[in-house]
């Protein structure tokens, strides 16, 4: 079996507070003298059961208390950073959630600031990364204009915009005249859609936000003419198998769609969304799905072939690393050959 953590790939769907590890959580809330609701790492981790979408968010935007500081934005994405070079990055496309901390009276350049600092250091894990925002689709549009009217002075920073949070009864449609204004301003755009959401809200975020890629998308599959469309149009799914499974989108591995829709001819990306919550980064997905959906390594290399096609990289870029894939896949197949003799 292909060495799913080595196989270069790229990560196209992760929350950098979904990276938030227990440990490091209760490190920055001692340093920030922020007081949890948690005693211990023990009884936080007791509290990752989730039951839906939204009893994990009340606990992903609890834990955010304990970030106050552009340093805890910037150890956070370096301690990311080092986990994904493990896990075969080599170029990471990173969502963050403004919005949740300016709530908290943070300023964006304070995050903004964190981060960069970070993204800046990516060559020393051998990554290339952006940064992707989102708009938390469960706050107004107004919230989400005023949101982009400050990304505006940071366009050299920020690639695109994303849609996030709390999706049912919050369709894509609600954000229309921002994500108008944000493809206007020279942003990418992508948007969380069919994850819980019904297939109409992917319908959505591609005829009205125009989005370049659909997060999730897995429900697509209840509706064969947005399959169709979907496989026509080569649109990317990025795809997040332990997510899933965590958050009751279905109850086993062995039912997720994944395979189907591959199958189905759908661009799918595999990838990790908040793998501190969710039992694993993006190479611990690729190995959850080739174990439980019985896929092939020559699936797998797809998957990972995909996720250079599917990103936001230069054509140069995505040879050299779909070069590196090739490789990777030969030198597996050498392997195996020797071994079954
Ligand atoms: N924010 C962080 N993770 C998310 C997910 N899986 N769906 C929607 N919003 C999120
Ligand atoms: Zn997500």
């Amino acid at each position: 079996m292909i060495d799913s953590r080595a196989l270069p790939k790229a990560e196209l769907h992760v929350h950098i507070e979904g990276t938030f590890e227990p440990a490091q959580i209760f490190q920055f809330a001692q340093r920030n003298n922020v007081q949890l609701a948690y005693s211990s790492v023990a009884a936080l981790e007791e509290a990752y059961k989730f039951t839906d979408l939204q009893s994990f968010l009340n606990l992903y935007y609890a834990a955010m208390a304990a970030l106050r500081t552009e340093r805890d934005f910037e150890e956070l994405t370096i301690a990311y950073l080092q986990r994904a070079k493990a896990q075969g990055v080599r170029h990471a496309e990173i969502f963050f959630d403004p919005q949740a901390h300016l709530d908290r009276g943070l300023s964006f350049e304070t995050v903004v600031s964190g981060l960069w600092a970070a993204l800046q250091r990516s060559s020393e894990f051998g990554i290339t990364t952006a940064l992707i925002m989102c708009f938390l689709r469960d706050q107004s549009e107004a919230s989400a204009m005023q949101t982009l009217e400050l990304a505006l002075s940071h366009r050299d920073k920020i690639i695109g915009v994303g849609l996030d949070s709390a999706e049912l009864g919050n369709p894509p449609s609600k954000f229309q005249a921002v994500f108008d204004r944000a493809r206007a301003a020279g942003f990418l755009t992508v948007a969380h859609a069919g994850e819980e959401g019904p297939p109409e809200y992917v319908w959505e975020a591609l005829n009205l936000l125009k989005v370049s890629r659909i997060d999730h998308g897995v429900r697509c599959m209840e509706d064969s003419k947005l399959v169709a469309h979907l496989a026509q149009t080569e649109v990317p799914l990025t795809v997040c198998p332990l997510s899933n499974v965590r958050l009751r989108v279905v109850d086993r591995m062995a039912d997720h769609p994944l395979k189907r829709m591959m199958e189905a001819g759908l661009r799918c990306t595999v990838n990790s969304d908040d793998p501190a919550y969710f039992g694993g980064y993006v190479g611990d997905n690729f190995s959850a799905v080739q174990s439980g959906l019985q896929l092939t390594d020559d699936d797998l290399v797809q998957l990972a072939r995909n996720s250079f096609t599917s990103s936001f990289i230069d054509e140069a870029a995505k040879r050299e690393y779909l070069a590196q894939i090739e490789g990777f896949a030969a030198m597996n197949t050498v392997m195996k050959f020797g071994l079954s003799r």
